[in-house]
């Protein structure tokens, strides 16, 4: 075993936080202090070269826009350490709940308070920043979201494997589908009043690219989906009358 081998090893050996199709999320303690281990490993089902190339682009991409975010003033993980051909990130770990963990903890009706009214102000806020620097996160959803345990204001984004750099009104609006979607499939009830306020928050949030453009390609997003929804459902019931 070589001494990366080695080190990949002793990094990805904490308590694991998550496994995903493509990463494994550990958390590892160095004196004294907690940190975040992100480990993207190979999948089988993929020639081992491209499987490489592939965890090597993910994880420079989430590198890159981690250190970009933050020097821009967004709340992500401070990153502290990158073994980029071995797919490794160790980051910061934020002490809070991801957004879906905190709504499934509230008590009913709790959903529509102000704090929560403001926390989803607040992302709509903090994507228009991130579009504002050129960035779309590509899996913005519920389960990519983090609120600070303390005073539950700060919020952080995480997960930027699958980020790119994009001016385009579409690629904007494809990050506020992801959002809605998510939101959606999670917690269908609050989806009204999650959507009015995150996007009164992206509307002040933005700087330098018009709002309504991006307004516009996701309306034509939804509008398109639900008309595609509609058409499966209709052909559903139709084989069924057969
Ligand atoms: N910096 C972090 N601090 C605290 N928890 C984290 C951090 N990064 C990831 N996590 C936890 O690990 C989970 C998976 O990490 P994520 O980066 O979203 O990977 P995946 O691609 O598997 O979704 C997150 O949903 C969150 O619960
Ligand atoms: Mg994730």
């Amino acid at each position: 075993m070589d001494a990366l081998e080695e080190l990949a090893g002793l990094l990805t050996s904490g308590k694991m936080l998550s496994m995903g199709a493509e990463a494994a999320v550990y958390l590892t303690s160095f004196m004294g202090e907690n940190f975040v281990v992100k480990y993207r490993f190979p999948k089988k089902y993929i020639h081992p070269l491209l499987a490489e190339e592939l965890i090597v682009k993910r994880t420079k991409r989430e590198a890159r826009v981690l250190l970009n975010t933050r020097l821009n003033g967004l709340c992500v993980p401070r990153l502290f350490f990158t073994m980029l051909s071995k797919g490794i990130l160790v980051m910061e770990k934020i002490n809070g709940s991801r957004l879906d963990e905190l709504i499934g903890k509230v008590y009913p009706g709790e959903e529509q308070s102000t704090t929560f009214s403001r926390i989803y102000y607040n992302i709509g806020v903090v994507l228009g920043k991130l579009h504002s620097m050129n960035i779309i996160h590509g899996d913005f959803s519920v389960s990519n979201l983090m609120i600070k345990d303390e005073g539950l204001t700060e919020l952080c984004i995480i997960d930027f494997g699958l980020s790119d750099f994009s001016n385009d009104p579409e690629d904007r609006a494809m990050d506020l589908r992801i959002l809605f979607k998510s939101m959606e499939s999670r917690f269908p009830r609050y989806l009204p009043s999650f959507r009015d306020k995150v996007i009164q928050g992206y509307k002040a949030g933005i700087t330098g690219f018009n709002f309504n453009s991006v307004i516009q390609r996701l309306r034509e997003m939804e509008l398109r989906g639900r008309y595609v929804k509609e058409r499966r459902r209709k052909h559903k019931t139709s084989v069924h009358n057969i």
